[in-house]
């Protein structure tokens, strides 16, 4: 059986990980995301790794949970369910993760990719929250995580008819920030994750942590957050670097100290 996720490098301080059960469209079985969920362990405890891409195959980001797997789950077996840790694991991942979304991004797929700190979209992506049209609902942040980054009356439509939008309305809805051709996607996605592996890695971690704030927080707490965060990368050599390197005309060599 192929391994369903693989691995590749740190390359030039990118791990990209790719989706890889293409006969069920990267159906997101316990063992793919515990998988994942590994692979991120391994990927946060190795300084060599700066930034993730996560990405699919042309046909399918990934269709969604596992449904079959799902069907076999009874109330216990939901609430007890394996994937809401691996779920949890990937939610505070602190290097910045890249999705790269060709084709289907439904149901769990949408909201793995709502997982990522930056969506690139492949012209053929379609994003939706299809659970309703199965008498479920989205269970991983499908409804929260949706409503902060689409509105909530376009999260509302998509989550109550479980149609799904085309990679254009993503755009301009703000879910992802390019969109680009199907071919080009991984690649663009790389791009970006190799500039992001370039900077100084403790101000790349404050700067998604405080990013990410401004969803959980209110302005006052969260501008206190980002002034501490601020405050806390003074005493970080890499910002001497980053200062002096500037002030000499040469690229900074960071260090993450
Ligand atoms: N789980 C398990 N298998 C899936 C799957 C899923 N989510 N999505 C697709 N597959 C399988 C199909 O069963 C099919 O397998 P067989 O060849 O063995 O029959 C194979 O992948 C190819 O799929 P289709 O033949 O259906 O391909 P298509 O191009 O005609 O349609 C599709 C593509 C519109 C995405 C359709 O497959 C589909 O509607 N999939 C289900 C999407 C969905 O409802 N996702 C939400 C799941 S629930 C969830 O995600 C909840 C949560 O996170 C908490």
């Amino acid at each position: 059986m192929p391994n369903n996720l693989l691995v590749e490098g740190p390359e030039e301080g990118v791990l990209v990980l790719t989706l890889n059960r293409p006969d069920a469209l990267n159906a997101l079985n316990t063992e793919m995301l515990g998988n994942l969920s590994t692979a991120l362990d391994n990927a946060e405890a190795d300084p060599k790794v700066r930034s993730v891409v996560i990405a699919g195959s042309r046909k399918a980001f990934a269709a969604g949970a596992d449904i079959n797997e799902m069907a076999a789950r009874n109330l216990v077996g939901i609430f007890e369910d394996p994937r809401i840790a691996h779920w949890e694991r990937i939610g505070r991942f602190t290097k910045p993760i890249i999705a790269a979304v060709n084709g289907f991004a439904l149901g769990g797929g949408c909201e793995l990719a709502m997982h990522a700190d930056i969506l690139i979209a492949g012209e053929n992506a379609r994003f939706g929250q299809p659970e309703i049209n199965l008498g479920i609902m989205p269970g991983a942040g499908g409804t929260q995580r949706l409503v902060r980054k689409v509105g909530e009356s376009l999260a509302m439509q998509m989550a109550l008819t479980g149609e799904s939008i085309d990679a254009k309305r993503a755009l301009q809805a703000g879910l992802v920030s390019e969109v680009c051709q199907p071919e080009l996607t991984v690649e663009k996605a790389i791009g970006i994750a190799r500039t992001v592996a370039r900077k100084a890695p403790i101000a790349v971690r404050l700067t998604k942590e405080s990013v990410r704030k401004a969803n959980d927080m209110n302005l006052a707490e969260g501008l206190r957050f980002e002034r501490h965060a601020f405050t806390v990368l003074a005493g970080t050599a890499d910002r001497q670097e980053g200062l002096d390197a500037f002030r000499e005309k040469r690229k900074p060599q960071f260090k993450g100290q």
